[in-house]
């Protein structure tokens, strides 16, 4: 899969702008502030609907303008050509509830259902904050998780959002049933959808892991001078259970034995809400013990196995975006992920400091150059 095409239209600090991509390795550079981030940017919220730096989508209209607007066209191997558009618009929303509006256009239809965009095109991007992906908490590892899995299981969407809604539903109710015993009966419709929903998660997270697991450790060994096996382990309240079937009586048990705990605490304490990745290597964790090297190749790891179980499960690779990446790493380590995404249909990279190393890829690659929210290709015409 590849993007074909960019439009930005007061997008953070584009004003306007139309790029023209291909397959291959893709370079933008340019000084800091110049704007390469916003376009990996742009291109990650037309596959997810989200940026991957910002929850306040209104950050991404560009200052003393009321809309965005992002377009790609994207060449897939399963659905052809398909185009997506993303609105952005200030002022009330009844969809975006703490945000500007937004529209989400697949091919000029707009669409409401996330599970109908989101996995449209697959992109996976690794950046300078990915560290976090190590030393953050449990929350951007299950964050991690569900944009990987969101990419290449429609029905894996829909569960998620079921399983917030009766989370958030549960939780409520709980708050109040101290002072309502009312609330109990009402508490019974939302267990029931509870544990439905947990239990698909939780089975598809754990198919996930498996699978990241055994991608991670060829290409931990490829990027690193470890000696020792780099292990990752889905740890769940739902672990022990197998298959669906378990996991959904294990979630019924779970919640029918902390229910006094739950009303106490006025929220539920035990499900898949808690789930956590495990990275280990040579059975120490990463997280506690890795050094700041160890961690970002860790990291880096987990977020270029991540793409091989995607085009494991789509059979076809997802686009994969660099941000300012190769220059924390050393040489030789930068040229094995150069290296190792040779097979990638699509990748672009950015960076503000040309090297030696990407001197030698540019000869392959088409470079971009990018400042002050203009890009101009490298040997293209200027007119
Ligand atoms: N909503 C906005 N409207 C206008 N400009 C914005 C908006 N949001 C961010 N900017 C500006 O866009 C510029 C480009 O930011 P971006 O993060 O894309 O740069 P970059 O090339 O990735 O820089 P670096 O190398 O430092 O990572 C910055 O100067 C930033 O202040
Ligand atoms: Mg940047």
């Amino acid at each position: 899969m590849y993007l074909k095409s960019l439009g930005l239209e007061h997008f953070r600090c584009y004003d306007r702008l139309d790029i023209d991509f291909g397959p291959g390795l893709h370079i933008l550079v340019g000084g800091n502030a110049g704007g390469k981030t916003s376009i990996l940017e742009a291109i990650y919220l037309l596959a997810s609907t989200k940026s991957h730096r910002t929850a306040q989508d209104r950050q991404l209209i560009q200052w003393e303008h009321d809309w965005a607007r992002a377009g790609g066209q994207f060449e897939t191997g399963a659905a052809g050509s398909v185009s997506l558009r993303v609105t952005l618009r200030n002022g009330k929303s009844a969809t975006n509830t703490d945000g500007p509006a937004k529209i989400v256009e697949v091919n000029s239809v707009p669409r409401r259902r996330f599970s109908d965009i989101i996995g449209q095109a697959a992109v996976v991007l690794f950046g300078p904050d990915d560290l976090s992906l190590i030393k953050g908490s449990p929350r951007v590892r299950r964050r991690f998780l569900n944009a990987g899995i969101s990419q290449v299981r429609s029905a894996y969407v829909d569960d998620l959002m079921r399983h917030r809604r009766a989370l958030r539903q549960r939780n409520e109710c709980l708050k109040r049933h101290a002072s309502e015993r009312s609330q109990a009966e009402i508490l019974c419709a939302w267990d029931s959808q509870l544990v439905e929903s947990a239990a698909s998660v939780s089975q598809a997270r754990e198919e996930f892991v498996q699978d990241l697991g055994r991608h991670v450790r060829t290409i931990h060994q490829a990027l690193s001078a470890d000696q020792e096996e780099i292990e990752i382990a889905y740890d769940s309240d739902l672990g022990k259970a197998v298959g669906r079937s378990e996991k959904r009586d294990m979630m019924r048990e779970l919640l029918e034995r902390s229910f006094d705990r739950d009303v106490a605490l006025g929220r539920t304490s035990r499900g898949p809400h808690r789930d956590e990745i495990d990275v280990t290597i040579g059975g120490q964790s990463v997280r506690s013990f890795g050094s700041q090297g160890q961690q970002r190749t860790a990291a880096l790891a987990l977020t270029l196995a991540q793409a091989q179980v995607i085009e494991e499960w789509r059979r076809e690779a997802p686009i994969l975006l660099l941000d300012d990446c190769l220059s924390e790493l050393d040489e030789a380590r930068a040229r094995k992920v150069l290296e190792l995404t040779q097979s990638v249909q699509q990748v672009i990279v950015t960076t503000a400091s040309w090297d030696r190393l990407l001197e030698e890829y540019s000869s392959g690659a088409r470079v971009f150059d990018v400042s002050h929210g203009t890009v101009q290709e490298r040997g293209a015409d200027a007119g």
